[in-house]
């Protein structure tokens, strides 16, 4: 079990980093892959109760490769973590399967506490769903949740829920445009798609017509069952004229 998500997660990487381009080169030169490795142990030790080693080996993962995860935070299968350096996870983070990170990533808290004993075991990091992708140096903060499939940008702050499915950049974060279906499916390296989906407002802009085009030919329908009414009431009030003798 444990080598075959390792395997997943060596093909993980393979099919999400365009420059990666063998087994042996993610399992020797790549820090993402490390630190899950590290982590993997120092979640295990955590869990057990072993608080002291499970941060330490955290540290030492940390040490080697740049990249802090808390042994408390929960990840899912099939993490990729591009570059690395930076990220920091936090305690109460949980991560979803097939979501990637890239460098300098927090999933931090948002506001410390004084009374920091108060916060024991409280939610305090976001959960990103599967499939997620977070850009370089964005920030993520408190307990928020990222939805399935959604990107969120190089460099936006985002401190409230990211729906499913869409895009968010800035600070404060914005929604940039809801995503085709299939891209919730597909992974694209940094986030980007390419080819004819590549442009947002022309995917929002054919969306539009279809709607425009749907709604012309519900109002051509409605139009002619409205004339066809009204030729029958006409029909029948001169049908009651005749019977009454009234012109
Ligand atoms: C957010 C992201 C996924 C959007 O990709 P996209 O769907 O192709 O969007 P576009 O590039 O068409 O941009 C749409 C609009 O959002 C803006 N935008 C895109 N990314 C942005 C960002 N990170 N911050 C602010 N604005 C951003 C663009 O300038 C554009 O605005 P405009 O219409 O006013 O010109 C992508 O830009 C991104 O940030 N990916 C992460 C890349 C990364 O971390 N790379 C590190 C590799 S080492």
């Amino acid at each position: 079990m444990f080598l075959e998500n390792l395997r997943d997660e060596i093909d993980a990487t393979l099919a999400r980093d365009p420059a990666a381009r063998s087994r042996l080169e993610v399992v020797l030169a790549y820090p993402g892959f490390h630190a899950v490795l590290w982590h993997r142990m120092a979640h295990g030790a955590w869990a057990r109760g072993w608080h002291l080693a499970g941060r330490l080996l955290s540290n030492i993962g940390r040490f080697l490769t740049g990249i802090e995860i808390h042994p408390g935070a929960k990840i899912g299968r099939r993490l990729f973590i591009d570059h690395g350096l930076g990220i920091v996870i936090g305690e109460t983070a949980e991560i979803g399967d097939d979501v990637t990170l890239y460098h300098d990533v927090t999933l931090g808290g948002v506001a410390p506490s004084v009374d920091s004993a108060a916060q024991v075991g409280v939610k305090r990091h976001p959960t990103l769903e599967n499939g997620v992708i977070i850009g370089s140096g964005a920030q993520i903060l408190g307990p928020v949740t990222v939805g399935e499939g959604a990107r969120v940008g190089a460099n936006a702050v985002v401190t409230k829920d990211v729906p499913a499915g869409v895009t968010v950049v800035g600070n404060p974060a914005r929604m940039i445009m809801p995503r085709d279906k299939r891209a919730t499916r597909e992974f694209m390296a940094y986030g980007t798609p390419t080819g004819e989906l590549a442009d947002p407002f022309q995917r929002a802009i054919e969306d539009l017509r279809g709607h425009v085009a749907a709604l012309n030919a519900r109002v051509a329908e409605l139009e002619a069952e409205l004339a066809a009414r009204r030729r029958a009431e006409e029909t029948e009030d001169q049908g009651s004229a005749v019977s009454t003798g009234n012109p």
